[in-house]
């Protein structure tokens, strides 16, 4: 696996995202602008989520259920942050991001978070045996935007992580129409809202999987 899990990095390693001519972080939106130019795709988007619609994604999250949250496509932390404020502790966060810059970036605003930098796709392997122990994963990840076979490999993963576990699924979209055609049947909607106040307007999905 090519991966980089960068779980135990001590050490701010990467310059990526400092700024040229000093030692400060460079902001959120400027890490995010610069991904966006290099990987459009993976990105679905050219704005980070507004706080509104993180706080909105994370009032969906139990607070006091046992084991991980586990979040995919962390980007620069706006719904990681959010679900800090909502009271995950941090050592119950887990966040997965495929992007090196966003990875550090992430790693260096939370430090106490487990960041792991490396693709969906191999959830169960980069998990280990702490996917046993996930009770909801917050999806960000551009659906719309990726191959069609990535996505069905991600859900696949996300399927058997949360149907062992009972758990809930919440995937922000774009899409506001509510079909989500790439989840199996055995998800049910139990929750949705859309979120008008974010660029572009949003639509957060709330699905049980208990088969
Ligand atoms: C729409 S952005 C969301 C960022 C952030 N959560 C927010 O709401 O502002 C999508 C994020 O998913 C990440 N991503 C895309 N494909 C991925 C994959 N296969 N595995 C993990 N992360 C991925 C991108 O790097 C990006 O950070």
């Amino acid at each position: 696996m090519t991966q980089r899990n960068i779980i135990k990095a001590k050490t701010f390693t990467n310059d990526s995202v400092k700024s040229l001519n000093s030692n400060k972080p460079l902001p959120g939106w400027m890490v995010f602008a610069r991904e966006v130019l290099r990987n459009p795709k993976a990105m679905g988007t050219a704005c980070e989520s507004s706080p509104r619609l993180a706080k909105a994604i994370a009032n969906f999250v139990p607070v006091d259920k046992p084991g991980y949250v586990l979040e995919l496509g962390g980007g620069t932390g706006i719904v990681t942050e959010a679900l800090l404020q909502r009271g995950i502790a941090p050592e119950n966060l887990i966040s997965v991001e495929l992007s090196p810059s966003f990875a550090d970036y992430l790693q260096h605003k939370f430090p106490q978070v487990r960041i792991i930098n490396g693709d969906a796709l191999h959830l169960k392997d980069l998990l280990g045996e702490d996917s046993e122990r996930v009770h909801t994963i917050v999806c960000g990840l551009p659906f719309r935007t990726l191959p069609h076979v990535q996505v069905h490999g991600i859900v696949k993963q996300v399927d058997d992580i949360t149907s062992n576990n009972s758990g809930i699924y919440i995937q922000f979209t774009y899409d506001l129409s509510g079909k989500a055609p790439f989840l199996p049947h055995h998800f049910k909607r139990i929750n949705h809202k859309i979120i008008w106040r974010n660029i572009p307007p949003a639509r957060i999905n709330v699905y049980n999987s208990e088969r």
